[in-house]
């Protein structure tokens, strides 16, 4: 990859002619398609930054080390930090499908794994009946052709390196959690009709919680664990300004410090979380503010605040003028 981006600077008038010769404007995303991304620290925090995806050291590290280990990540987190975004934001710098498993109460093997396409199965019975192929039919039935891949199977028998996200993991039951477990230690399925299914390249897995319930030890001695807090007032800062182009610098800091304090008031139940942060950002910036002031603040709480007792709270404890004031001191 290295090689490949010292002669893309120095030549890049020749692959250029290349993608014109070739007809493929897409000729640099072809190469970088076929050559790995080099894991390093400093090419993960370089990436991720070009992706927008704004975080600490430690975070990076744990990528790192996740990723050079083969092992998979288990983020959890308050709503909103920024777990499932790290799953897409690694597809995007890996430039590899994203598969995604949306886990939910009663989330069984059938909808994750794989079942087989019984309607199809019923069609080709009634066709085939009394003909001279009924004796073949069965072996027939249980063949690829009439497996549904659910996310898992699909991630596993990918011909490149994918990313697989299970999110949500703690929606699931404890059943489901043993079942994922396994797979997750050897990346292989037994299909009794097929056999046993391998991967050719270990995906890249993340998996999320949102803390619903404590996940079992067995889970957890698989993975690489990261707690993923909210921003420090520096990097939620940095956060905004890679999100939301064109916004002020001033205000900027004033959001982030504002959001700042109310995730401190213990009083507030559900804190605002970066989605919040940034929708507030938007908000503020389409009604052409260029700094925080009362009147906005109180025309506006509704965003960062969304329900009756947190805005309850929020009058009783802090209020649009103290926010105003501390949002604006240095
Ligand atoms: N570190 C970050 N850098 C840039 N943007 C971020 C970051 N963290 C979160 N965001 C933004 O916040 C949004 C919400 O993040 P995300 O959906 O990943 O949260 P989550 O932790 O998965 O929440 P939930 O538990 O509700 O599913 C993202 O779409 C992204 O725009
Ligand atoms: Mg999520």
């Amino acid at each position: 990859m290295k090689i490949y981006y010292f002669f893309k600077k120095r030549y890049y008038w020749l692959l250029n002619a290349f993608s014109i010769l070739y007809n493929e404007p897409n000729f640099f995303k072809v190469i970088e398609r076929m050559c790995p991304v080099d894991i390093s620290i400093e090419n993960i925090k370089k990436e991720f930054d070009k992706a927008g995806y704004i975080c600490d050291s430690e975070v990076i590290i744990t990528v790192y080390l996740a990723l050079k280990l083969e092992k998979p990540i288990l983020i959890e987190g308050e709503p909103g930090v920024g777990k499932t975004e790290l799953g897409k934001v690694l597809s995007q710098v890996f430039n590899t499908e994203l598969i995604r498993l949306q886990c939910y109460e009663g989330l069984d093997e059938n909808k994750a794994l794989y079942e087989w396409n019984y309607q199809k199965q019923l069609l080709k019975i009634q066709l085939l009946k009394g003909s001279q192929y009924e004796q073949t039919l069965e072996e027939d039935l249980f063949s690829r052709e009439y497996l549904l891949e659910r996310p898992l199977l699909k991630a596993i028998q990918a011909d490149k390196k994918v990313v697989l996200l299970i999110d949500e993991v703690d929606k699931t039951d404890e059943e489901f959690e043993a079942f994922l477990f396994e797979l997750l230690s050897d990346f292989q399925v037994s299909v009794p009709e097929l056999g046993t299914l391998t991967t050719g390249d270990i995906p890249i897995v993340v998996l999320t919680s949102n803390n619903e319930r404590e996940l079992s030890d067995g889970l957890k001695r698989r993975c690489i664990y990261l707690y993923l807090d909210y921003p420090s007032v520096e990097r939620e800062v940095d956060i905004i300004k890679a999100k939301v182009p064109g916004i002020e610098d001033r205000l900027t800091q004033q959001i982030a410090r504002a959001v700042n304090l109310i995730r401190q008031n213990a009083e507030i139940k559900k804190k605002p979380s970066i989605a919040e942060t940034l929708d507030w950002a938007r908000a503020l910036l389409t009604l052409n503010q260029d700094s925080l002031d009362e009147k906005t603040i109180k025309q506006t709480m509704n965003i960062l605040l969304k329900t009756k007792a947190d805005l309850d709270s929020f009058y009783q404890h802090i209020g649009p003028v103290a926010l105003d004031e501390y949002a604006r001191s240095k």
